[in-house]
């Protein structure tokens, strides 16, 4: 069983993709970000600390995403990093308790991810993800999978967005350089739909 890192500037799709390929692939999709909003949704005290940083678009100290990643990933037979690591101090900490095996990079210029987030939906309920531009719900304002309410995530202003993509660049892009050194980074072309996106990065999984 192999683990995978999926890796791409804020908007690129990691989400979409990762719920699409994750269960065929026999993975466990782990999303921090989904984590960490479901921990300052219930107001936990990992939530009280980390929702600071995420309303501003900061990134949430690299000590508590480690040990929140390692406690979730223990005697698991496979998964998904969907926006883990995010730094090399992540990468490293994460390299002792994990090894990983293939890193995808979904590739999408700036102005493409800024329109995909200026028009994202979550839903309240679920946290299924929707687009009223690319990927409409059945009806408007309502979740197709559990009725939930649509809203736009709070960190998709567009003054939050650029501090997201300036942290991207800063931190995380450099992450794409670093897994290139060690021979397991994919790319793929994540400006097309994502059906195409999806069946890509499917068939890296398979092979
Ligand atoms: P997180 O939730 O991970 O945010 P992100 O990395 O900025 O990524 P997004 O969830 O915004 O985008 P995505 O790439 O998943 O795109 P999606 O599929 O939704 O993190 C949020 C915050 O938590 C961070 O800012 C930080 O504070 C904290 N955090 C999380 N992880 C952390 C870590 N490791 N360390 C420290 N802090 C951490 O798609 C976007 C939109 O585009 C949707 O509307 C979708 O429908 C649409 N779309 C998707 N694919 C396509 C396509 N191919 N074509 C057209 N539209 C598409």
């Amino acid at each position: 069983m192999r683990n995978v890192v999926l890796l791409g500037p804020p908007g690129a799709g990691k989400g979409t993709i990762a719920v699409r390929v994750a269960k065929e692939a026999g993975l466990l999709h782990l999303s921090t970000g989904d984590v960490l909003r479901d921990e300052v949704a219930r107001g936990t005290e990992l939530g009280q600390r980390a929702r600071t940083f995420m309303e501003r678009g900061e990134l949430v100290p690299d000590a508590v995403v480690l040990a929140m990643v390692q406690e979730r990933v223990k005697g698991q037979q496979g998964v998904l990093l969907d926006g883990f690591p995010r730094t090399l101090a992540q990468a490293e900490g994460l390299a002792e308790f994990l090894p990983v095996h293939v890193v995808v990079n979904l590739a999408v210029a700036k102005d493409e991810v800024v329109r995909r987030l200026g028009s994202r939906r979550v839903c309240r309920a679920c946290g299924a993800v929707y687009n009223v531009v690319t990927q409409r719900p059945r009806t408007e304002g309502l979740c197709d999978r559990c009725g939930g309410e649509l809203r736009q995530r709070p960190d998709d202003t567009p003054e939050v967005v650029a501090r997201r993509y300036e942290v991207y660049e800063k931190d995380s892009r450099p992450l794409v350089e670093h897994y290139a050194r060690q021979g397991l980074l994919k790319a793929v072309d994540a400006a097309r739909s994502p059906d195409q996106v999806a069946a890509d990065v499917a068939k890296i999984l398979r092979s």
